[in-house]
């Protein structure tokens, strides 16, 4: 360890690392990636055991407050979350101000950012509390947001909250209930997307979870800042990556399939164009969660008859091909989370352009965490990165202006 007390004072020592490949920008508690051990665990527990034995919300709650809740704790919590479903009538007027044919990413980040605008903070409360507050109505908000801008895209009718369902299978029926014919979710496709959702709830010191923090940092407001974290998670390197990869397979498909993989990884090996859903700047093992979604994937696939799928045949081939040639071994380039979930979303029906907005209804549990623990933390202190100059030295504008 460096005692670093004497910098504060002289301000001479500044490290240089772009990207911040080697810097730690905070301590956290939330969530480890050992990136050696291909290892993720959520407050301690491997993201394994999570999936397989808890729902998404007991995991929100477990995110929130560090300990798994008890039976009626637990009661407590969904009945908050149920409680917050709706959004403000008037957010549905400036839905109707967005082209239909926008990106969702693009209208999430307005309509969260707008959300600051009608539920205002409650000024008695402290900061902290205030962001406690916000967390449970995001986490219940943005199913319904998401599934606002779906189907004002579709220029289908809005579709209200059933609390009765669960989480998942809410989202499920908000986004694809028609009022013509009765929709049940599938039970597959319900734990599909719960398990998606656990998968990408949290993941330490993302790029999106690091603008997050950096908001929190200069006071901003919860929502503005989870809207600044889906503007920093829509980029194609970050949640952006599973819509990506999707495309990526379907013009594989569309260039000739399984036929067209050899000239493809000539082509990433030429650094023409990358392997979208391989490779992590953390893992140089095989992803954790890739593992799990690739089974959800398997599962999912024969439960809706879809073994003759050729996106699907072409992901598994491409898969193989990588995983036993010498440029991604040596490189450590495994499938990362992106690449089985775009599969598992088309399969339940869901568009491609929404995928990222899905990542970010799970994320908005990640981003409330860390950005509670930095709140309620004694490192609370304004984020100012330093920079390494490289313009002009110091000069004077010129007698004549040009
Ligand atoms: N396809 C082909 N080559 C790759 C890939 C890939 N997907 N990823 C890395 N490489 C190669 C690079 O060309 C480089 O090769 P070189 O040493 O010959 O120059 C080497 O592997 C190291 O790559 P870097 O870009 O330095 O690794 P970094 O850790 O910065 O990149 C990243 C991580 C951005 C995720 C990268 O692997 C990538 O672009 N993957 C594809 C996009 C993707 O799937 N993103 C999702 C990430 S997961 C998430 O956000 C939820």
């Amino acid at each position: 360890a460096i005692d670093t007390s004497a910098l504060y004072k002289t301000e001479h020592l500044t490290t240089y690392d772009p990207g911040f490949q080697s810097t730690a920008a905070c301590r956290s508690a939330v969530s480890f990636v050992d990136g050696e051990a291909g290892r993720l665990t959520y407050r301690g527990y491997p993201i394994e055991e999570l999936a397989a034995r808890c729902d998404f919300l007991q995991v929100a709650a477990l995110l929130l407050k560090g300990e798994l809740p008890g039976a009626e704790e637990m009661r407590e919590f969904r009945s908050r979350i149920v409680h917050h479903t709706m959004v403000h009538q008037q957010v549905s007027l400036l839905l109707n101000g967005f082209r239909r044919d926008a990106h969702p990413m693009s209208i999430l980040v307005g309509l969260i950012g707008a959300l600051a605008a009608f539920y205002p903070l409650d000024p008695a409360m402290s900061e902290q509390e205030q962001h406690r507050e916000a967390a449970l109505m995001m986490i219940a908000k943005m199913p319904t947001l998401v599934a606002m801008s779906y189907r004002y895209s579709m220029g289908w009718p809005l579709e209200y909250p059933d609390n009765r369902l669960s989480y998942a299978a809410n989202f499920l029926k908000m986004m694809f209930a028609l009022p013509v014919e009765p929709y049940e979710p599938k039970p597959a496709a319900v734990k599909a997307v719960d398990t998606l959702f656990i998968l990408h709830a949290e993941h330490e010191q993302n790029a999106s979870t690091s603008t997050v923090r950096l908001c929190a940092s200069a006071g901003a407001n919860p929502y503005q800042a989870v809207a600044a974290g889906v503007a920093c998670l829509s980029g194609p390197r970050h949640g952006g990556a599973n819509e990506s990869a999707l495309r990526m397979l379907e013009s594989l498909r569309a260039a000739g399939g399984v036929k067209a993989i050899p000239d493809f990884i000539r082509r990433v090996k030429a650094k023409e164009t990358r392997l979208i859903g391989f490779g992590h700047r953390v893992y140089k093992h095989y992803d954790p969660r890739a593992r799990i979604i690739r089974n959800i994937c398997h599962e999912l696939i024969d439960e809706l008859g879809l073994r003759d799928d050729p996106t699907y045949a072409l992901a598994l081939e491409l898969e193989r091909i990588a995983l036993e040639d010498d440029y991604f071994i040596e490189r450590h380039l495994y499938p990362n989370v992106d690449f089985y979930s775009g599969i598992v979303q088309r399969a339940i029906g869901i568009p491609t352009p929404l995928f990222t907005a899905i990542f970010a209804i799970a994320r908005t549990v990640g981003w409330f965490a860390q950005k509670n623990e930095l709140l309620e933390s004694n490192d609370l202190r304004l984020a100012r990165p330093r920079q390494v100059y490289t313009g002009s030295p110091l000069r004077h504008l010129p007698e004549t202006l040009p």
